[in-house]
Order: C-alpha cells, then structure tokens, then sequence
C-alpha cells in the first residue's frame, strides 16, 4: 500500500500542476515557513491602542483618495439637488460601510437585489438617485448567506447584480438556485448525476483530510458553496470534473482580483463566531464568546479579550504563542474561498439534535437514503468536531489573561449569527476603522413571516455595550426592542438613526436602517422565504430580484402605497450629513432639503413614528411560481414525502450532509447526551459498516487508491508527522 500510492500521488501532483482540480482544495501542508524570526505572523495589539492591518488601512486610504473621491463627485454631482455646495465639504467625506445579514439563500439573494439598487452601474438605481452608495462605500460586510454574496462578488470580479445572480450566458454561469443546492439533479440521490456530484465533493475533502489537517461537515458544505458562488460552474460542467469548481481560489487572493486592484470595491470582510475550547455544549453561545474576523488579510477578533490579527495566508498553521514551532512545518492554501464562506455559514451545531438524535421534519426512510452518501464521506475522511469548522488556533499561548481559547489548538468557528447577532455588524464599529456611517442592510427572518424585527440590531448593540465598549463605537439609538422595531413601521421602510448627535466628533455613526420589507405598493411580497429554503425556480428569483430592487429604490411617503421620488436625494442627505461634522466645529448646517428629508427618514426616540403611516402592505408570502413546488414535491413524492415547499430544500440539505452523523450517533448509545464525540471512534464503526455493507466500492478512481482509506497509516504515508505539526488532541488518530 505505502509503496504503490506514493507514486500515484506523484502522478496526481503531476497532473494537478497542469489543470485545475477539484483537489486543489487541499491545503499545503509542511511548506518552508518564511524567515521565522523575523516574520510577523500574529499581530496583536489593544484594546485601547487598536491598530489595523496595515494593507487594509493602506487600501482603505488609497481608496478613499482615488475611486471614491471620484464616485462621491459622480455621485452628488454639485450637490445642488441636496441644497449644499459640494465643494464647501472640502474633499473631506464621511467613511462608509455596509452589513449583509445571514440567513441562507434568501440572505444571499436580497444581499445582490439590494446592493443592485445602491449600485451606480445600474441604470435604474443611478436615475433614481440611490445607485452610488455602494461606490462610495469602504468596508462591506457579510455573514452566513450573506458571505455567499460577499465572496461572489470578488471572485467573479464585480459584475454586474444581475449577471452575477442569472449569469450572462458567456463567462459567468450565475447561481443556479433553480437545481437543489445539495442534490443538483433531485433529490434521488442515487442518480448518475448526482453521484458524480457527491463524488467530486469526497474528492476535494479526501484531499485535504489526506493532508493530515481534520475536515468536518463545513468542508463539503464549503465545496457546495463554491460551486454555486464562485465563478467556474455552470449548467454545462456542474455534473463534471472539468473545472475545479473554485477549489485552489482562496480569500487570501482577493487582492489579485482585478477590481480589487483597482479599487473599485469594498474590503470585504466574514463574521464567524466560535465555541469556546472549554464549552461542552454544542449548541448555546453567549455574546462573550469571541466573535472573528475573516478579511483578505487577516483571521482577526477586534474583541478586547483577543485584540489580534493572524497573516490568513498561514491560516491553518500551528503557531504557539505567534510563531510556527517548525520552520517547515507552514501550511498555506487553507484560506480556501469556498471554506472561508463556510465557516461563517457552519450551522451544523445547531441543527444537529445531538441529544436526540433527531432533525426536525426529517424522517427515517430518507435518513437511511442519504445516509449512504455521506456514510462514504465520513468513513473516508478523518475529522475533529464533525458539526463545526475546524481551525488550528494561531493565536495559541496569546493573551493568556482574557483570550478565552489561549489554550486551545484548535478553534472551532461556527455560523456568524450564532450569538443572534445575524448582521456583521461588529467589524463596522471597530473604533480603528472611523466610520461615520454604517449601512445595515437587515435581510433577516426574525418574524413568522420572515421579516426582520430588529433583533440583530438590538443583539450586536447588547455586545458592544458588555463585552466591546473600549474597542468598539457605541451605536446610535433604536427603538428600544423588537416590539418596538415592529410597531413603530422601522421595518418597514428605510430609516435613518443617530440623525442628531450631541457632540462633534459624533459619538455613534449614523445608521442607514434597510430592512427586507413587504412592497411599498401593496404587491404580494416573494422575497420572505425561509432561511432553509434551498431551491427556486427561475421565475422566482427573477421577481425576487426585481420586487427588492424596486422596493430598495422606493423609500416611502408617508400614509400611501407611493413610492418617494426623493428617497435618492433622502439617501444621499444621510450618507453624506456627517461631512457637515467633519469640515467645521460647530457643524456646517444642514441644508433644507435634507433637513426635510430627516424629518421623514430619522428616528427620533423622543417621538417615534409609527406603522399606522405604512397601511396596506402585504406580509404572507406568496410563491410566485407554484409550479416550482409542485416539481419539488413531485420528486419527493417518490418517497411518499408530503413537505411544504420551503422545507424540501432542508430536509435535503441536512440529511445529505449530517444522516451519517446521526445514524453514527444512535450507534453510539453509550455515548453521554451533549458530550463531543471524537471522531477516531467514528471511524471504527465507520469501518465496520462501511466494511460489512461492501461500501468500499466505489473509490476506485479516487483518492482512496492512493491510500487515503488506510487510516492507520495515513500521517505515515503522506505527511511527516514530526513536520505537519499536528496539534494533539484527544481522540487523535495519531497513536
Ligand atoms: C500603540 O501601539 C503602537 C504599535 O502598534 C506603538 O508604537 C505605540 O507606542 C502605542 N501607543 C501607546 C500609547 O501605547
Ligand atoms: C489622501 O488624501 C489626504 C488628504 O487629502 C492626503 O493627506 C494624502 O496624502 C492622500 N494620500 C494619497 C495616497 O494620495
Ligand atoms: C461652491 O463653492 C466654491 C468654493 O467655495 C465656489 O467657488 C463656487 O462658486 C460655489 N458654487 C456655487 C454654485 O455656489
Ligand atoms: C475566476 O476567478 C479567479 C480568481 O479571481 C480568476 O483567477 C479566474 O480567472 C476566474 N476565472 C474565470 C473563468 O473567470
Ligand atoms: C470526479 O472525480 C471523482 C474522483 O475520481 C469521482 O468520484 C466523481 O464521480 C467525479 N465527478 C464527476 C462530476 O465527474
Ligand atoms: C458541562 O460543563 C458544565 C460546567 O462546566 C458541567 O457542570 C457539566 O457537567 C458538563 N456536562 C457534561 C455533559 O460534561
Ligand atoms: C503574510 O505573509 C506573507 C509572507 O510573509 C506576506 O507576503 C504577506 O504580506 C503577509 N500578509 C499580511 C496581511 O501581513
Ligand atoms: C423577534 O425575532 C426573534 C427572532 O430573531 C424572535 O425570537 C422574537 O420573538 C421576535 N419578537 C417579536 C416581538 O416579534
Ligand atoms: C438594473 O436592475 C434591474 C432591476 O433588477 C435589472 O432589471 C437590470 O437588468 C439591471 N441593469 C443592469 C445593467 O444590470
Ligand atoms: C419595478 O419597477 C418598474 C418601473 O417602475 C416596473 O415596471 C416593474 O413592474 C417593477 N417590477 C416589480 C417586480 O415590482
Ligand atoms: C521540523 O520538521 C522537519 C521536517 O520538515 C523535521 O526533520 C524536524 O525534526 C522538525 N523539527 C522539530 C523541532 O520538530
């Protein structure tokens, strides 16, 4: 075995440096480390005297001088439709950021359509005068199925909203939301078709588990993502080999984008949570765990307790205490585009009933199907924590006196909105960054109608008065809880916060407040689908499209269905009124017009408006296109499967990927209810079933021939175990 995969591993690097592969989502690992000691791989730095990547700060300056000085120009023009004199701002700007929320596909979906209308490249947004914020924008923000958007937008170099979602029919595919995200061709997963899929995913996870570094479910999840929301899959190559579906492009190379090299876009910047090392439940999480930042740059926690940043080159590396323990023990290739979204979308620890061993609406006969597949998945790879991303710690042996995890190996990162906080709205307030405006964008499903009631505001704004007060800027007001997010019609229109500060400089940002909200002028809504809605068919997300554009662009008048003809110039008011705090002390006053704006758009806490202003909008969702579900049902009812349009997606989704760890899991009954399963006794009983089923089958043509199946011999055969320094933990495979 050890001597006929060697050369079949040779023959596949071979064939690898020649075209892109799905393998290359394998990190590499035992990489000559840069100079160690003279390279800064961890950044630290704190609380009170923050500091910024200096790559960020220094494209974040660059751009500010050049792209947006211009789009600011093309933006406002003179400034006359605002009653100001352009130029009496003197050149000097309010810096911007926006914040797309999570919550799956809808999330990504409304992300797009709603950047389309603050996009000047559109035609419609630039006439109606909101097109243009995205331009003058420094730092966009997203989490979970926000992320999927944010990353889709660098890695197919800025197209246009509606190219990048539908394609363009030459170079961009689009996202393909009409096949079922986790079984492309239906949901028998026992087609052709779909087996083909299945197995280029175990390809790409087998190879990075063949490294020696632990995978989890977030690694074929990730793989899912890439091909949906990276640029190298279409209708045409979705069932081949052909391309390597975005394997081999990591965060790391945004700055290599074109756009990005000309400073056309936002830094963006992923929010993923984590579980503390010392937790053992798999699912609660507090706001005082550490909350992440994954930048082009850096895997970093402006959190006080962390106060650092690590070079996500090097992600994957084992550092102590900010240096590699060996100097040719470096991995790179790690930061994987398609895991970085992943692991700000790691919701498996959620959904995962582990005491139970149960999913929700998802019953045994298609547990049993599905699990086969991911039976091969999880019998194949080695991992850690099966439901979480899995991290080597770079900050190990940091801050040994708050950092919560100073001790852990391994980080286990997880969805970004696992603390409640669905919109990223932390990196925004980091005091180091100065920005003067925040754009919330609020996609989230917080109702039973899948609008938003403020919750994530209302979370994050809880943490940065507890836990990030020194490093963080205080938000502006809001109404004060759900209730009132809901009852004073603040989710159902723009609204601006934190209009009237007291002091100058501003002691919060201004906040422009864009929910998900039914159509101003009373049409059905399509757009508030469920998060785990997985499937739409074209004519859906068409109209999806197109309703949150319109709606985006529309603003409101008060006590009507009409749409504003002024919002453009009401959006333009609010993201250039901290310029007015900038240029004089006291402030430049406030032109008439905006003014007029404010008074329509503001929050003002001491007389709130109220949603009786907003009358006749529709709330209950209702699918355009029920032939989709129809279709859906269809192939489910095969199965005798009786499940409501937007659950079908679901019950696919997490029974293709978490069957198995649940039948492994009933297998295990002695196992103690909430206690962390490690997985090398998984593989045991992998083994035997896999074994005693003849499931072995079936890996001829993929890695297993190179041995990636021998697990006992598997850091022997393929990574030097003395080099990759493997951090140990219990349950380690290495014995
Ligand atoms: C803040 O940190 C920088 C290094 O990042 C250091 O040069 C400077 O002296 C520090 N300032 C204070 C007041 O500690
Ligand atoms: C950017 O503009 C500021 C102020 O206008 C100036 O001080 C700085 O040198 C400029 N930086 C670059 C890179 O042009
Ligand atoms: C705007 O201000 C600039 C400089 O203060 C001045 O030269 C220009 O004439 C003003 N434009 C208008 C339309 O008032
Ligand atoms: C896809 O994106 C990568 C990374 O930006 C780039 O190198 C490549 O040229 C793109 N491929 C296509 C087909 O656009
Ligand atoms: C890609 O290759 C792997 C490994 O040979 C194979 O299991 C899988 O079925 C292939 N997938 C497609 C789409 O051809
Ligand atoms: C989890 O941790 C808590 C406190 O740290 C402890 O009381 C509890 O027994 C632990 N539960 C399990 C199942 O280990
Ligand atoms: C990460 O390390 C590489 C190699 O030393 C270096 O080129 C790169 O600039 C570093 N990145 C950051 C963000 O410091
Ligand atoms: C607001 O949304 C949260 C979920 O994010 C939900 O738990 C809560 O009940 C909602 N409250 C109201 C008043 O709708
Ligand atoms: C602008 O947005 C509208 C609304 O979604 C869309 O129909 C149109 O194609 C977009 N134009 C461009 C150039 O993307
Ligand atoms: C969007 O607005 C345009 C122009 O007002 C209108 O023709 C179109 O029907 C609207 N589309 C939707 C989906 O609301
Ligand atoms: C570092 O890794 C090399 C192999 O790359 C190995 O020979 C050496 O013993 C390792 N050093 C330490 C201190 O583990």
């Amino acid at each position: 075995m050890f001597l006929l995969s060697l050369p079949l591993l040779l023959v596949c690097a071979f064939v690898r440096a020649f075209e892109d592969s799905v393998t290359d989502y394998a990190p590499s690992v035992n990489v000559e480390c840069p100079d160690i000691t003279n390279t800064q791989f961890v950044r630290e730095f704190t609380a009170s005297n923050q500091s910024l990547n200096p790559q960020e700060a220094e494209y974040v300056a660059t751009r500010l001088n050049t792209t947006i000085a211009d789009a600011w120009k093309d933006w406002l023009g003179s400034g006359d439709q605002l009653g100001y004199n352009v130029s009496s701002f003197q050149g000097v700007f309010p810096k911007i950021g926006l914040a797309l929320p999570g919550g799956g596909l809808r999330a990504a979906q409304w992300g797009a359509s709603s950047l389309s209308a603050l996009d000047a490249r559109n035609e419609s947004s630039k006439a109606a005068g909101t097109g243009g914020l995205l331009q003058v924008s420094s730092y966009l923000t997203g989490l979970s199925g926000g992320s999927w958007i944010t990353g889709s937008i660098f890695f197919n170099n800025f197209p246009g909203f509606n190219d990048l979602v539908f394609g363009n029919g030459n170079d961009l595919g689009g996202w393909l939301l009409d096949l079922p995200f986790a079984t492309p061709d239906g949901t028998d997963i026992f087609s052709e078709k779909n087996q083909y899929f299945f197995g280029s995913l175990l390809w790409s996870v087998m190879a990075k588990a063949g490294t020696g570094i632990d995978t989890s479910i977030t690694d074929p999840w990730a793989r899912m993502i890439s091909y949906r929301f990276l640029n190298q899959t279409s209708r045409d190559n979705i069932f081949t080999n052909d391309t390597a579906h975005g394997a081999g492009q990591l965060w790391s190379n945004i700055p290599d984008i074109p756009a990005f090299q000309q400073h056309l876009l936002p830094i963006p910047i992923l929010v993923t949570d984590s579980r503390p090392s010392t937790s053992n439940d798999t699912r609660v999480l507090g706001l005082d765990s550490t909350v992440y930042e994954i930048t082009p740059f850096e895997l970093a926690s402006f959190d006080p307790s962390l106060s650092a940043g690590a070079n996500i080159s090097y992600a994957g590396t084992h550092l102590v205490e900010g240096r590699p323990a060996n100097g040719t023990a470096c991995v790179t290739g790690f930061d994987q585009a398609g895991f970085m979204m992943g692991t700000s979308a790691s919701l498996f620890n959620q959904i995962l009933d582990f005491g139970r061993n149960t999913i929700q609406g998802f019953s045994d006969s298609d547990a049993n199907g599905l699990l086969y597949v991911l039976s091969r998945q999880l019998s194949e790879v080695r991992t850690r924590s099966d439901d979480v991303a899995n991290w080597p710690n770079p900050f190990q042996g940091l801050k040994k006196d708050s950092y919560q995890d100073a001790d852990a190996t391994w980080l286990s990162l997880i969805d970004g909105a696992s603390n409640i906080e669905n919109i990223p709205l932390g990196p925004l307030f980091v005091r180091e960054r100065g920005l003067d405006v925040v754009v919330t964008l609020d996609g989230s499903a917080d109702t039973s109608q899948n609008w938003p009631n403020g919750t994530g505001v209302i979370f994050s704004s809880q943490r940065q008065q507890q836990f990030l007060s020194a490093s963080h800027q205080p938000f502006p007001p809001f109404p004060q809880d759900a209730q009132a997010f809901l009852d004073t019609g603040v989710t159902l229109r723009p609204t601006f916060m934190g209009c009237d500060p007291h002091n100058n400089p501003p002691e919060y940002p201004l906040m422009i407040y864009i929910p998900n909200t039914p159509p101003f002028n009373g049409d059905d809504p399509v757009a508030n689908t469920a998060t785990f809605r997985l499937t739409y068919t074209q004519k859906h997300m068409r109209l999806f499209f197109d309703q949150v554009h319109n709606n985006t662009l529309s603003g409101f008048v008060p006590n009507t269905n009409n749409a504003d003809p002024n919002f453009g110039v009401c959006l333009q008011c609010a993201s250039v009124d901290r310029a007015r705090y900038k240029v004089s002390n006291p402030p430049l006053a406030r032109s008439d017009v905006c003014q007029k704006c404010f008074d329509q758009y503001c929050f003002d806490p001491q007389n709130p408006p109220s949603k009786d202003a907003l009358p006749g909008r529709k709330f209950d969702f209702v699918d355009p296109d029920p032939q989709g579900v129809d279709r859906l049902t269809g192939f489910l009812g095969s199965n005798g499967k009786k499940l409501i349009g937007g659950l079908v997606g679901l019950v696919v989704l997490i029974g293709v990927l978490i069957g198995v760890l649940i039948w492994w899991r009933k297998r295990k009954e002695k196992n103690r209810q909430g206690v962390y399963k490690r997985v090398s006794a998984l593989h045991q009983e992998g083994d035997e079933w896999r074994n005693s089923s003849g499931f072995s089958k079936g890996f001829g043509h993929g890695p297993s021939e190179s041995g990636f199946e021998n697990r006992e011999s598997r850091y022997e055969d393929y990574v030097r175990p003395e080099a990759y320094e493997l951090p140990s933990h219990q349950g380690s495979l290495v014995r």
